[in-house]
């Protein structure tokens, strides 16, 4: 297994913390340089300072704003190159059911997902094409089967699936793979400051063959295999990381 990663660029979208930031070090702790782009710059900051190591970057951006996700990826190509890898990794749920739901809560959750994954592939793919290299990785969610309280959330990973599968065709004759981790309930501060956090918990350990819920350093190892060489002939998957759970 071929996991090395030295002189590979990466870039990892809501890296500040949780998964993202699992991600980020995984990725680096495998020999890449990393950007922790997330749109809070003080925790990007902070989380790629306490690896303490020239390739690891904080970097802010709202992945929606296509100008500021361009001025991001020239500052990453300054420093190092243009990213060979990209996790397409920021986003959150902001539950409600359809015919009570805020339209804002409901656009900003697909924006985030969708215009956002397309924005950061917008901007670094040409360079993958160009080196004739390139991994794309979009984290999506068992959700894209459909949670009551999710129309926003489910079609929105749904889409990132559909998006993942459409790319890695427009990718592939360019040496770049195009896939897509589906995590199940993983224990992040994003899950710990919903309201029903120990409801879900409960739930989701109930609906798990595992009996547990999952760890972001979990779904960083699905990534890191992903992005490595050993995945190279991986493209247009989802792969669920979700304890055996489907429903
Ligand atoms: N935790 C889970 O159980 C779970 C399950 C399935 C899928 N996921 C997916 O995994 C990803 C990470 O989830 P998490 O639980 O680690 O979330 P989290 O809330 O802990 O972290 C998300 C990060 O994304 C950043 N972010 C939000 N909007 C942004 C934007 N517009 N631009 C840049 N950065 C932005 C946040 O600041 C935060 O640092 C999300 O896409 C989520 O949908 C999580």
């Amino acid at each position: 297994m071929d996991l090395d990663l030295n002189g590979k660029v990466a870039l990892v979208t809501g890296a500040a913390r949780g998964i993202g930031r699992s991600i980020a070090c995984a990725l680096h702790d495998s020999g890449a340089s990393v950007a922790f782009l997330d749109i809070d710059e003080t925790l990007a900051e902070a989380a790629a300072a306490e690896l303490d190591s020239p390739r690891a970057m904080g970097i802010a951006a709202d992945v929606v704003d296509l100008d500021q996700v361009n001025n991001a990826v020239q500052a990453i190509a300054d420093r190092w190159h243009s990213p060979d890898i990209l996790v397409n990794n920021a986003g959150f749920p902001s539950d409600g059911f359809l015919t009570r739901i805020d339209v804002e809560d409901w656009r900003r959750v697909v924006d985030v997902i969708l215009i956002g994954a397309f924005n950061c592939v917008r901007a670094t793919i040409p360079a993958m094409h160009e080196r004739n290299w390139g991994r794309v990785i979009n984290i999506s969610s068992r959700s894209h089967l459909g949670n009551p309280g999710q129309t926003n959330y489910s079609a929105a990973k749904a889409g990132l699936n559909g998006f993942t599968r459409a790319l890695s065709l427009e990718s592939g004759r360019f040496g770049v793979t195009v896939n897509a981790v589906a995590p199940g309930f993983i224990e992040t501060e994003g899950m710990l400051a919903l309201e029903n956090y120990d409801v879900l918990k409960q739930r989701s350990i109930e609906k798990s063959p595992l009996n547990r819920v999952g760890q972001p350093e979990e779904i960083a190892d699905a990534v890191l295999f992903l992005a490595s060489n050993s995945a190279g002939y991986i493209s247009g998957e989802v792969l669920h990381v979700t304890g055996g759970r489907y429903s």
